[in-house]
């Protein structure tokens, strides 16, 4: 069995002071939660801080980003290294943001993935569609080159420490959900990808989470879909109510 996992994905929201609050009321309401990980990814700034807040809770702590290089002339930049300081357990990487604003490429998702996996932070690799590919047929080809792109050079051991997010970019922060059969159609389809390459065990115990515009109302009907492992939260995540509505629709 796969566990749950939801994260929220907080991007370029919230100061200091105000993802303390958030987290305190997080921990209190989820200090029963033990069936369903929970991660949560502020901006670099509050990372410290709400470690702190977090400690002996069952919320985990991840960024949203990070740069391959240990150290160095890298202007702007954070390391792997960085974010185990600042007590960071996972990282995302290549969200559609990322790649589609700041033109991050399979290449680059590929050497973030790497540098994460040697620091010992758990990755979660963002792939997915835009709406024009979508409407091209071109889905399965677009996840086959996110997922092959994002693991070139990985081992099967290396794939036990990752998680996929399948998040359809015309699904995120448009209130349009893919529908459940959509999203299982292509899950099924990124852990098939991923038997054919690293061998059926694997794929077995690969998580792979769906995002894009999931809320309390629809978390039920997405997570009973057998390949659907868990949720990547943009906008519900900001608000105590509706990212605890989503981790208990998942109990
Ligand atoms: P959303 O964002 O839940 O606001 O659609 C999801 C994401 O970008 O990870």
């Amino acid at each position: 069995m796969r566990r749950t996992i939801i994260a929220g994905n907080w991007k370029m929201n919230k100061t200091i002071t105000e993802a303390l609050d958030l987290v305190r009321g997080l921990s209190m309401e989820l200090k029963d939660v033990k069936d369903v990980d929970v991660v949560i990814c502020p901006v670099f700034t509050a990372l410290y801080s709400v470690s702190h807040e977090i400690e002996g809770s069952n919320i985990k702590l991840g960024a949203q980003n990070l740069f391959w290089e240990e150290k160095g002339a890298f202007t702007g930049e954070i390391s792997a290294q960085m974010l185990k300081d600042a007590n960071c357990d996972y990282v995302l990487i290549g969200h559609s943001e990322r790649r589609n604003i700041f033109k991050e490429t399979n290449e680059y998702v590929n050497r973030k993935l790497k540098a994460a996996l040697k620091a010992e932070l758990l990755p979660i690799v963002c792939v997915g569609e835009r709406l024009e590919e979508r409407q091209k047929n071109e889905t399965f080809d677009v996840i086959r080159n996110h997922v092959t792109g994002a693991l070139e050079g990985l081992s099967a051991d290396d794939l036990k420490d990752i998680i996929i997010a399948y998040e359809p970019v015309w699904a995120i922060g448009t209130g349009q959900v893919a529908t459940p059969e959509q999203a299982q159609e292509v899950h099924a389809f990124i852990r098939k990808l991923i038997a054919d390459n690293f061998g059926s065990e694997v794929a077995e115990k690969l998580r792979i989470q769906y995002g894009g515009s999931v809320k309390p109302d629809n978390i039920k009907i997405l997570i009973a879909q057998p390949d659907i492992d868990g949720a990547l939260v943009g906008g519900a995540a900001l608000k105590a109510e509706s990212f605890l509505g989503i981790i208990k629709g998942c109990l």
